[in-house]
């Protein structure tokens, strides 16, 4: 398993290239099924699960083409409708076949994903959507086994239990090609709920509301082709800015999003940080500066974003004070903690929420990932940590951060991958 060895002390400064969103073009890339047309996709990020996502297409009888390594064109008809426990084990999103391959083909029979680190990740919300547009499911040896009564889904009235972003995706796929109209209320209000909803327009769907809480699609009978640029990861910016903030540097990350990381810039302005923003990119000054403790609850969005917990507990670890975080949306997604501890952070678990006492002195360790952002974290430890770090099972970054040592070398930080 291949390990990141990191040197810490050295001030992030430079210029960093932000890459598509994993979580746009994962639910992106099955929505393809919906038509067997010739799909473009660019800005794709090169990601180990953006790779699994293609297998999983491949499988399912799609034929995808890398144009280069962030493009890809898609097209052709799904054939196979199971969608396998070997694959997806590996990567949770392939949930969201469900919904498209009942769409197209009239049928699925997708595994179960199971729980993964950081909670028991259900897919109740996922199936009651479905059921409710009219489909027959049922879970057997594993597998949600579903069909759509005269091959096709009818539209419905759904309102979801809870907000979530891959249960209101998958939906909204199922809903594109359904008799009559849907509405989601309840729906997830993430940017990559929008940029879903972009490229379902360009193929043709009847969607409204994407980036509110309530969603209506009008479903049509076909789908057609498009060319569909994946929007920037608003996760991957916010984690290059808090690693330049923690290491005192000064970075400008380009080809960003501003709206969709406003909730992550205002909690890096309040830990003392300059910015600055432009058109499609963001300037952040931390050199000489004193990091500031911010209180975090995470929520959906617009709320301040679980996938960026982890980093910012490490950030407080580092400020000028104490501070709370609290975790409202995983069960578990405190994995990082102790290995954070193991590298002197004054941390303390109480329920859904850390309690950090702030001015660590962090010092270079062995420590292991856990999950994808928890590694994130780690990664930021290690570079402001004083001595050498090792974070092992770093296969958990590859999922999510594209070309992350040559990203971190180019701005100073020591970093190298050893492969064992
Ligand atoms: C998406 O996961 C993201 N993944 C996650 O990013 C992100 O952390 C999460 O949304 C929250 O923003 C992708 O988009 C591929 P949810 P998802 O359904 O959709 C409960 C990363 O690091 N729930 O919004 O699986 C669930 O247990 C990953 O990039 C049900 O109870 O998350 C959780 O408590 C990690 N029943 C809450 O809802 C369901 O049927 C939100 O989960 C579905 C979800």
């Amino acid at each position: 398993m291949d390990k990141f060895r990191i040197v810490g002390g050295k001030p992030l400064i430079g210029e960093v290239l932000i890459s598509g969103a994993k979580n746009a073009a994962l639910p992106i890339l099955l929505c393809t099924m919906l038509t067997k047309d010739k799909i473009i996709l660019k800005n794709v990020p090169n990601l180990r699960d953006v790779n699994t996502c293609i297998n999983l297409l491949k499988i399912l009888g799609k034929e995808v083409t890398k144009l280069d390594t962030n493009t890809l064109q898609i097209e052709g008809l799904v054939t196979n409708k199971v969608a396998p426990y070997d694959l997806v084990k590996t990567m949770r999103a392939s949930i969201m076949a469900l919904g498209p391959l009942l769409a197209f083909l009239g049928e699925a029979e997708v595994s179960l994903p199971g729980g993964c680190a950081i909670g028991a990740r259900p897919v109740d919300l996922h199936v009651k959507g479905l059921k409710e547009m009219g489909a027959d499911i049922s879970l057997t040896e594993g597998y949600i086994k579903a069909k759509a009564p005269n091959g096709r889904l009818h539209g419905a009235n759904i309102f979801m239990d809870k907000v979530s972003v891959t249960g209101t995706e998958n939906l909204m796929m199922a809903a594109a090609l359904a008799e009559g109209k849907t509405i989601i209320d309840n729906a997830a209000r993430e940017p990559e709920i929008i940029d879903l909803a972009d490229c379902l327009r360009l193929m043709g769907a009847k969607i409204t509301g994407d980036g509110s809480a309530t969603i209506e699609i009008e479903g049509v009978a076909n789908l057609h082709g498009c060319v569909h640029n994946i929007v920037p990861d608003r996760i991957e910016a916010g984690t290059y800015l808090v690693a330049a903030t923690a290491s005192h540097g000064k970075i400008i990350c380009k080809n960003v999003n501003i709206s969709t990381i406003e909730p992550i810039l205002s909690k890096l302005k309040s830990a003392n940080a300059l910015i600055e923003t432009g058109d499609d990119w963001v300037c952040l000054d931390m050199l000489d500066r004193e990091i500031h403790p911010v209180d975090i609850v995470t929520a959906p969005h617009p709320g301040f974003p679980t996938d960026m917990q982890a980093q910012f507990t490490v950030l407080n670890a580092l400020a000028s004070g104490n501070s709370l975080v609290v975790e409202t949306i995983f069960e578990n997604r405190f994995m990082h903690i102790p290995e954070l501890i193991r590298m002197g952070a004054k941390l303390k678990i109480d329920g859904n929420s850390v309690f950090i006492e702030g001015t660590s002195k962090l010092t270079g360790a062995q420590v292991m990932a856990t999950d994808l952002r928890a590694s994130a974290s780690l990664v930021i430890a290690g570079l402001v940590a004083q001595g050498t770090t090792i974070v092992d099972r770093i296969y958990h970054m590859d999922r999510g951060y594209e070309c992350i040592e040559e990203k971190i070398s180019k701005l100073g930080g020591i970093i190298e991958r050893i492969s064992s």
